[in-house]
Formats: C-alpha cells, sequence, structure tokens
C-alpha cells in the first residue's frame, strides 16, 4: 500500500467522545498495561467483566502447555452472567432480544423473560436426563429458541454444539457421533427467503443413518407442526416437554475451563474439527470484546446478522452483548427477502445503532442497490447508525467505501474484525472511538493480543514483507483443543516448525511499513472462504470421491470472486469417457446434488470442469497451484517441467 492510495480515516472528536477506548492513547495504554503484565491485565478484565461464583486465584496455567488454562480455580455459570446479573440489577424490563422472522414477523423478549424461559428448558433438559457435561446438539432455525436453547445448555453445565441449518444430514450425523451428544434440540422446520426447509426430518435422515447411539431424546420446537413424524419414546415436543417446569432453576456453577461449546469448523485435511471452547476466557473476551470493539452501550440497539450455527453468533449474538445487557437483533432470513432492501428497512424499523455483517453480503447488495434505488441504502432512514462492523473475509477497499458512504452515511467507523472460530472473539480490529482506519485492513491487535507476521522458522519478519500470520501468548478465549483429538490440536495449531510456541492462524498477513497495521492475504492451507463460509477443498474433494459410480478423481481449488470471495472450483476425472455439452451439464449437476447431500448446499462449487485427467508429477501428485491458475482463467506461467502430462492444461483450461 503506497501513502498515495492509503486513505486513512480518523475517529473525529465526535465518534471519540464517550467511546470505552477513546483515542490512541487510550488504546496504546491498555496495551502497555498487557505488555507490562500480562496476567495482570487478563486478571483485572476478568474481574471487571465477568461474575465469578468463586473467584480465581490464578490467572494463567502454562504448565501442560499448549493446552493453556485460564481462571482455572474460578467457578461461574456463563447464563447467570448473560441474564440474572441484568434481572438482578435492574434490567429486567429490558428488551434482550428484538427477533423478526423471515416474515417479517416481530417478537421481543425483556431479559426477565428471556431468565424465566432458558430457566424452563435448563429444568426441561434435566428432566429429560442430561447432566454436567453432557453434549447438547442443536440443529435449529435462527430464533429465540435457538438463543434460549444455548443458554438452557450453559445454565446446567451441558456442552452445547449448534450444527448450522444448512448442513445436511450426513454432516449433522458425524457432528453428533463425534460428540456424542445425549440430546438433540431441534424444530420442525426454518424458513430462508420465503422457503420452508426441513429440520427434524434432517435430524430422522442424520439419526437413521447410524452411529448415534448416544442420543435419547429429540426435542423439536413445533412451528406448524404440520407432516412431522415423532419417533415414539425418543422425540418430544418442546412445548410438552416445557409444560409444568419451573421458572426457576439454579445455575451450575462450573470451573472456568468447563468446555462451554463445541463448534465443528473445516481445517485442510480430514474430518471438521471439533473446536473446544471454555466458559470463563471465552466469556472474558466475548464481553471484553462486545464492549471495546463495538462500544456497546446500554442505549444501543445491535444487529449482528450471522446465525447462530457459526461462532459469529456464538460470540456476538448469544453471548457477548447478553453478558453486557445490551439490546440485540435476532434475524431469520436472507439479506435479499423479500428484496435486497431488507437489511435496510429493519435498520430503519428496529432504530439498529450498531451493524454488524459479513463483506460478500455487503458486495451482493451493492450490486442490487446499483440496479434498483429502491433498494439503495439512500432510500431508508439509516441515521440510528453509529457504528459498522465486518467479519468473516477480507473486506475489499471499494465495498469498505461504499458501505461507510452509503450505509453509514460517511460517519459511522467501521471495524474490520479479524478473527477465527477457533480464537473466540475478536484478535485484530480497529476500536471505533480510537483506531484511524484504512480500507482493506483489519488495523492493530485487540489488546492484550500479541499478534505478529513470521517466517517459516517462525522469525518476525520486516513490516512491509508479507508472511504467516502468528499469535505469540495464549490469551482467554482461545481453542482449548479438538474434541476427542489433543494430538491434532497441538499438530494444527502449535506445529514443531514453530517449537510450539506460536499459534498459527492459517492465515498469511503483511504489516503497512509505516504504521504496522495488519492486512489479512488470506489462508495459507487447504481452506477455502466462500461467503464467509468455511470450508476445507479436501472435504469437498471427498464428498466428490464418494460418488464412486461417477468419479474417479477429483481436485478442488478455490478462484476469486466478486461476490462471494471465493468461489469453489472442482476439477473432476469421470469414470466414463470425458461429457461435453448438455451432458456435462446433467452431470454437473448430479455431482452439486451428491455434495449437497454429502456436506450441504453451501460446499456445491460453482465450476465443474472434467477432464480425461489432472496435472500431475511423474510420482503421481496433483499440482494444484497450477490448478489454481487454470480456474481462474490465467495463463500457467508456473514451471510446468515436473509434470507428467502438461497437455491436460490445455484441456482443462478449456473446459469451461
Ligand atoms: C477465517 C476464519 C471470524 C468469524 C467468522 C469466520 C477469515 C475472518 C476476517 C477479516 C480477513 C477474515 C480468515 C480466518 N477471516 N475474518 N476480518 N479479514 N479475513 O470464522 O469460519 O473460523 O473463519 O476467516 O481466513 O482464518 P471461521
Amino acid at each position: 500500500m503506497s501513502e498515495a492510495d492509503t486513505k486513512l480515516y480518523t475517529p473525529t472528536p465526535e465518534q471519540a467522545q464517550g467511546a470505552y477506548v477513546a483515542g490512541m492513547e487510550a488504546y496504546q495504554a491498555l496495551v502497555a498495561e498487557a505488555e507490562a503484565d500480562y496476567e495482570g491485565y487478563w486478571g483485572r478484565l476478568a474481574k471487571e467483566l465477568i461474575s465469578w461464583k468463586q473467584p480465581f486465584t490464578q490467572v494463567l496455567d502454562s504448565s501442560n502447555a499448549p493446552f493453556f488454562k485460564w481462571f482455572a480455580d474460578g467457578k461461574l455459570n456463563a447464563s447467570y452472567n448473560c441474564l440474572d446479573r441484568n434481572v438482578e440489577g435492574g434490567k429486567g424490563d429490558k428488551t434482550a432480544i428484538i427477533f423478526e422472522a423471515d416474515g417479517g414477523e416481530v417478537t421481543k423478549v425483556t431479559y426477565s423473560e428471556l431468565l424465566d424461559r432458558t430457566c424452563r428448558l435448563a429444568n426441561a433438559l434435566k428432566a429429560q436426563g442430561v447432566q454436567k457435561g453432557d453434549r447438547v446438539v442443536i440443529y435449529i432455525a435462527m430464533s429465540i429458541d435457538g438463543v434460549v436453547a444455548m443458554q438452557a445448555c450453559a445454565r446446567i453445565g451441558a456442552t452445547h454444539s449448534v450444527v448450522f441449518g444448512g448442513f445436511s444430514a450426513q454432516s449433522l450425523r458425524d457432528r453428533i457421533e463425534d460428540t456424542g451428544a445425549k440430546l438433540i434440540i431441534t424444530a420442525d422446520h426454518q424458513v430462508r427467503g420465503g422457503k420452508q426447509l426441513p429440520l427434524k426430518g434432517i435430524v430422522d435422515e442424520a439419526l437413521a443413518l447410524g452411529g448415534c447411539d448416544s442420543v435419547a431424546k429429540v426435542l423439536v420446537v413445533k412451528r406448524s407442526g404440520a407432516g412431522i413424524a415423532m419417533t415414539e419414546g425418543r422425540d418430544v415436543w418442546m412445548d410438552d416437554a416445557l409444560a409444568g417446569q419451573d421458572n426457576v432453576c439454579e445455575p451450575e456453577w462450573v470451573e472456568a475451563e468447563h468446555p462451554l461449546f463445541l463448534l465443528y469448523t473445516s481445517g485442510s485435511t480430514g474430518k471438521p474439527k471439533g473446536v473446544q471452547h471454555s466458559t470463563g476466557g471465552y466469556l472474558l473476551h466475548a464481553a471484553l470484546t462486545t464492549k471495546w470493539t463495538f462500544d456497546l452501550k446500554d442505549s444501543d440497539v445491535f444487529w449482528c446478522t450471522a446465525d447462530i450455527g457459526w461462532v459469529t453468533g456464538h460470540t456476538y449474538i448469544t453471548y457477548g452483548p447478553l453478558a453486557l445487557g445490551g439490546t440485540e437483533i435476532v434475524f431469520e432470513g436472507v439479506p435479499t427477502y423479500p428484496d435486497a432492501g431488507r437489511f435496510w428497512k429493519m435498520i430503519q424499523d428496529h432504530k439498529v445503532s450498531i451493524f454488524y455483517t459479513a463483506p460478500t453480503a455487503i458486495r451482493s447488495l451493492i450490486k442490487a442497490a446499483e440496479s434498483n434505488e429502491a433498494v439503495h441504502p439512500k432510500s431508508y432512514d439509516l441515521s440510528s447508525l453509529r457504528i459498522l462492523g465486518s467479519v468473516g473475509e477480507p473486506i475489499n477497499p471499494a465495498a469498505w467505501e461504499w458501505y461507510h458512504q452509503h450505509v453509514g452515511g460517511g460517519r459511522c467507523p467501521i471495524v474490520d474484525t479479524f478473527w477465527q472460530t477457533e480464537t473466540g472473539g475478536h484478535m485484530i480490529t480497529p476500536l471505533p472511538g480510537a483506531t484511524p482506519l484504512v480500507p482493506g485492513s483489519c488495523t492493530l491487535p485487540f489488546p492484550g493480543i500479541q499478534a505478529a507476521v513470521v517466517d517459516e522458522t517462525g522469525k518476525e519478519v520486516p513490516w512491509g514483507q508479507g508472511g504467516i500470520l502468528v499469535v505469540k501468548k495464549p490469551w482467554p478465549s482461545m481453542i482449548r483443543t479438538i474434541w476427542g483429538d489433543p494430538e491434532r490440536f497441538k499438530k494444527s495449531y502449535y506445529p514443531e516448525d514453530f517449537k510450539g510456541q506460536l499459534y498459527l492462524a492459517g492465515d498469511g498477513a503483511i504489516r503497512d511499513e509505516k504504521t504496522g497495521y495488519f492486512t489479512i492475504t488470506g489462508r495459507i492451507d487447504d481452506v477455502l472462504n466462500v461467503s464467509g463460509h468455511r470450508m476445507g477443498t479436501m472435504e469437498i474433494e471427498s464428498a466428490l470421491v464418494s460418488c464412486t459410480e461417477l468419479v474417479a478423481e477429483a481436485a478442488v481449488v478455490g478462484r476469486p470472486d466478486e461476490t462471494t470471495g471465493e468461489a469453489i472450483c472442482a476439477f473432476v476425472v469421470l469414470k466414463r469417457p470425458r461429457p461435453t455439452g448438455d451432458e456435462a451439464k446433467a452431470i454437473a449437476k448430479q455431482l452439486r446434488d451428491h455434495i449437497a447431500k454429502e456436506i450441504g448446499p453451501i460446499a456445491k462449487p460453482k465450476d465443474i470442469r472434467f477432464g480425461d485427467n489432472l496435472p500431475k508429477t511423474r510420482s503421481g501428485k496433483i499440482m494444484r497451484r497450477l490448478l489454481r491458475s487454470v480456474a481462474k482463467n490465467e495463463a500457467v506461467t508456473q514451471d510446468t517441467s515436473t509434470l507428467e502430462n502438461p497437455a491436460i492444461l490445455d484441456q482443462l483450461g478449456q473446459a469451461y
């Protein structure tokens, strides 16, 4: 980034005034505090932001690194922190959640009501035999019920594992089996863009696939109840399970390290990993980042558009904003239904002041707004907005500028928050009242987070030089392990290359020569980011080759896409002659449907190209870097001398 094209947006006095972290001096003071006394810093914040039943005496325990423990002898309850203490603090009648369903119906709950509902479900779960330490899988629509389900698990010390409603029966089954869940919470269906999609039916399918013997009960939230088959002895309507349950449930006081949740995410190899998060350290960072990155105040209306099936929904819907006693929006639906003005209309209707969404959504709404004034942000009153956020993938400067100008009216700072499922909360992000913004850069580490850019040996590279993004010190909300696979945890995140001393994020990054600002340059492993959804190329390849009647071999790579950030591009060798024309189209559709069944519709490749073979080295290794060029329709400029079959590149290049 040269100085000439670097545009700097420095917080105005109005933006800085009254912010929790006001000005760069305040930011630097926090950074310095953490540097001078790392444990003292986190210990102070843990006492300030979290209510402990039993105070901790030790902040960080590194005796079994990299299995770090935080606040280990402290006891707390996440649901107490999110609900009871707000009610006790006089916020009982404050609106906790404003829920808007796909069809536009609005439901509101206060903190007292949310506590009531959570306690009743917590008691119902106990009555169904769920105890502290048991796992509960949640496969549900975006709803107040979804948040209540998570909070109820937390209340009784059950570990929840939410599975995104877009995953297939097969993926759901794999996750249920891996967690060994005792109970599943689901709903009859969900609605997206006016379309009704089954949930309970997919749970039935998943359980019928086998391997889920741990599951004793399935609780089903009824929306319409139409056409739902209930398995006697296993399935229970939520209303029946809740009937007669007391609205008081003493929280289970758990150790700070008690697993609050497992959330599955894709890695570069093998099956998805169950990322295990703690209760104390996680909740601290959820609350702290909501406070400082979003500057969430009592008077704000906060809207994070993510689904609770992803980590963003966990941290910035279920836990962070509630831990601070905020008012938030929960939304079921898609940004383009009933039209592409949905987000802007909801911001206007509910007077949203803090809005947090993904670049892919912004890019698709830009497209729509440019061709239809009625869905352009200028056709709505967005004057309630004061802070905007971006998450999930790099935001390109053009989308950033549009977001800033047309959604934020030029007056709202944009916090471009870099983090991951594994990090639990924000890692590198501007703070809205402090950090001068540069479009396309996530700027500087959150106070207390020690991010760096290193080379293959773990040595820090000079600013201005690209490298590997790492975190030098453990932090409270970090992943604790991969459920059931501690070795994989070590290998994935604390690799030997860095002597087990550095947390490997899996992203490349570069720091600005002058400011030290971070820009994320994308994954350095075989993980793709499609519309902010994380996907392993190996997973998609396995799904393709599992279509054994058709597929001989497959290789999957990503290519840049204007709207979705990256697009999935699959190169496929069939067990029959290479198809062309309509036949190729028909087989491509068949393969896409197969992938939707194996993983979920989100994993469907945008491009499928058929070849007689794949580019391979003489030892038979598929050369994916060449395929990346072909996928981009770029001339292959790399060295192809080690290639066994160079002519195949022409064929794959033309096969589109
Ligand atoms: C990967 C993590 C963060 C919660 C949602 C995604 C990419 C995330 C940014 C950003 C550039 C970003 C990274 C990261 N990513 N935020 N602001 N700028 N890249 O969580 O599914 O665990 O994905 O998303 O590549 O490693 P996730």
